[in-house]
Parts: C-alpha cells; sequence; structure tokens
C-alpha cells in the first residue's frame, strides 16, 4: 500500500499520543523534518506527496525510541543552543537552555575586557565555547577540555561545523591536565548532582544522559571546588572563571570564590529565576 505523508503524520501522531507522549504533535513534527528534510511549511503543503519505505521504516524505528522514553535530541542526533545547532550523542550531555546563562555573562565580559584566550572546561558537546566563539564580536582563541574522549569526537565535529578558522586546540584530560597555558576567561559547566538529586531525575535523564557528566562526589561540590582552586593558577592576572552551579549551590559556590581571593564575584540568574552561573576576577 502507498503511504503519504499526511499517513504517516498521523500514524506518528497516534502512535505517541496513545503512549502518553507529552508533547505528541511536536515530536511528530520533528522525526518528519529530520527524515525527510523538509521544513514544517514545506511538510504541510506536501501531505500527499508519496512516502518511499526506507524513510517510512526509519520514521517507525525512530517513533520506537521516541516511545521508549529516549530524549527527541539523541533520536534525531542534534541539539539547539543559543539559536546554534549541535550533534549529540547519548556521550555527550543535551545542552541545557539554562546553561545559556554562562554565554550571556561570558559575551558580556568579552566585550567589557581585552580578552582574548578562553578555555571551555568540561566542555561536552562543546556548546558553551563554541556559541561564545560564534557570537563574540572580536578575534577570540577557544580551547575545549573534556575527561571523555568520546564526548571530544562529539566536540569536534561541532568545531568543524561551526569554527571555520584554526582559533582553538582540544585537549582530553582530566580537568586542566598538566598544561601552563593560562587564560583570560575559563568558562565551565561541570558535573554537580549530588548522588542522591541524581536518583531524583527525571526517567528520560537517568536512562540516556551519561551520568558522568552530571554526578560529582562531595555533595555535588567535587569537581566546582577542584575548578575553582585550580584555576588561580590558569587565570592569567585581572581573567575571569565563569561556572555553572546547582540549584541553591550559588552561595556556597560564592563563598569559595572569596575565600581563595577572587575579586568582583557575581551571581547571575537564569531564565527560571536560579542563581546558576557565579563569576569572579582573579586580580592577584
Ligand atoms: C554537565 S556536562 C557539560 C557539558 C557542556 N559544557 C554543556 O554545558 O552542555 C559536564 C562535562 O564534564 C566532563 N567531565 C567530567 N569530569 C571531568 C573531569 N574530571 N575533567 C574534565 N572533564 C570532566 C564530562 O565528560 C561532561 O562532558
Amino acid at each position: 500500500m502507498i503511504l503519504t505523508l499526511k499517513n504517516i503524520y498521523n500514524e506518528v501522531l497516534c502512535k505517541l499520543k496513545t503512549n502518553n507522549i507529552e508533547t505528541p504533535q511536536l515530536e511528530t513534527q520533528i522525526i518528519l523534518e529530520h527524515v525527510t528534510n523538509l521544513k514544517l511549511e514545506k511538510i504541510y503543503t506536501n501531505l500527499n506527496k508519496k512516502m518511499y519505505s526506507k524513510k517510512i521504516n526509519l520514521i517507525r524505528k525512530l517513533t520506537k525510541r521516541i516511545i521508549a522514553g529516549e530524549p527527541i535530541q539523541y533520536v534525531t542526533g542534534h541539539a539547539f543552543f543559543y539559536s546554534l545547532k549541535f550533534f549529540v550523542s547519548k556521550d555527550v550531555l543535551i545542552p541545557r537552555p539554562e546553561s545559556e546563562t554562562i554565554v550571556d555573562l561570558a559575551l558580556k565580559i568579552l566585550e567589557s575586557n581585552k580578552y582574548k584566550e578562553v578555555l571551555d572546561l568540561c566542555c561536552g558537546s562543546g556548546c558553551l565555547g563554541i556559541a561564545i566563539y560564534r557570537n563574540c564580536k572580536k578575534k577570540i582563541r577557544v580551547d575545549f577540555s573534556d575527561i571523555s574522549k568520546k564526548s571530544m569526537n562529539i566536540c569536534l565535529r561541532n568545531i568543524e561545523k561551526h569554527i571555520k578558522t584554526k582559533n582553538y586546540t582540544t585537549y582530553v584530560r582530566d580537568l586542566y591536565g598538566k598544561s601552563s597555558k593560562k587564560y583570560d576567561l575559563i568558562i565551565s559547566n561541570p558535573p554537580y548532582v549530588s548522588q542522591s538529586e541524581y536518583l531524583k531525575l527525571d526517567k528520560k535523564i537517568l536512562n540516556f544522559e551519561p551520568k558522568a557528566a552530571l554526578v560529582s562526589k562531595e555533595n555535588g561540590f567535587f569537581l566546582t571546588k577542584k575548578i575553582i582552586k585550580k584555576s588561580v593558577r590558569y587565570l592569567n592576572k585581572n581573567g575571569t572563571l565563569i561556572i555553572e552551579v546547582g540549584k541553591n549551590q550559588a552561595n556556597y559556590v560564592k563563598k569559595i570564590f572569596s575565600s581563595l581571593g577572587f575579586d568582583d564575584i557575581v551571581v547571575s540568574k537564569d531564565l527560571n529565576k536560579i542563581n546558576r552561573v557565579v563569576a569572579g576576577k582573579w586580580t592577584k
């Protein structure tokens, strides 16, 4: 039997609705756009288009993955962050809208300082460093580092897509590794979830996203503390560290910054008015 785009659209929508998927229409549209390579308006104006069995089979396979609870970004292999399209796989965390707070602040700081050298520490997909590079009005260099080689492979694909110069270096290493290179701006969204909070997270996260990208020892603070303490060796004079924190972590993290002697310590809120980012200047 010949199926049209309309037939397959209705089939997917019906399956997703029957399986209580939260936003069935949106996910149907995303799957169809992804497989047909057509923009949504084109899908709606081509509903009588005949579908080939190869594409139908792929749509059915992807629909099953959505029904099994897999995040749509892993199913399609990409996610949007700061209006840019990034490759993602189960080896990297899906970029979160709240992390755009780091990018906003970094761009402001870059504009008002003579900074050139930036490090995206714990870079995952590379979304933060790439969004900063792409939106910064002046010429900067961005280095990327992550402990996971698999994450770095995804990051490299994203760099290739978005950074058309050679103004970057990538490192697979534990935090700063043994490097002695100094930076004007270090940004980081490290794992900061405690083991007990982790167990309470949504099943979509628990079943599909990499635990090592989320959880940190010492009640979530282990890596955050290490990043801040060590940053003083890797920041140029008057350089800035910006770090993302979990809900209710900002006050404690602010204290770590001030106990080490950072100046101009600021806390920024995300779109949900949660204290999401702490930043400080190293003036020593
Ligand atoms: C919360 S994810 C952030 C990814 C990305 N920056 C983002 O905002 O979407 C944390 C990342 O830190 C990396 N990571 C965990 N422990 C690390 C360590 N000791 N050194 C370097 N990277 C680490 C993980 O592999 C993961 O990619």
